[in-house]
């Protein structure tokens, strides 16, 4: 792996049908996704360990990003009106966190150049 090469994240589909989808990702530690949505699905996550950051953008506004932080135990919500990504920001200690989104969807990235403002 060279420097500048991303830290992948594992993605798990447990479940899967017309009206809902479950996942888990596996966070090692400097795991980042890019800026994304989730088309019309809304989704809930809960961690099941470690500590994740994200940062979530209106999606119409795309102005400046809120930053949360969540830990083992913590459930929050993705809405369709927003974009988001997650890291784990731990050197050391990897993630875990469990999806549940209402359908199945198209995940659309976002390049920073396209948040520029
Ligand atoms: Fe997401």
């Amino acid at each position: 792996m060279t420097h500048n090469s991303p830290i992948e994240y594992k993605r798990i589909v447990i479940y899967k049908d017309v009206d809902i989808e479950v996942t888990i990702i596996e966070w090692p530690p400097g795991a980042e996704t890019p800026w994304h949505d989730h088309g019309d699905a809304k989704g809930v996550i809960t961690v099941l360990d470690g500590r994740v950051r994200e940062s979530v953008r209106d999606k119409k506004t795309k102005g400046s990003p809120r930053t949360f932080f969540h830990s083992r135990g913590n459930t929050f919500f993705e809405t369709t009106d927003t974009i988001h990504k997650m890291k784990n920001i731990s050197l050391v200690q990897s993630a875990v966190t469990v999806h549940v989104y209402t359908a199945h969807f198209e995940m659309k990235e976002y390049t920073e150049e396209e948040l520029k403002q």
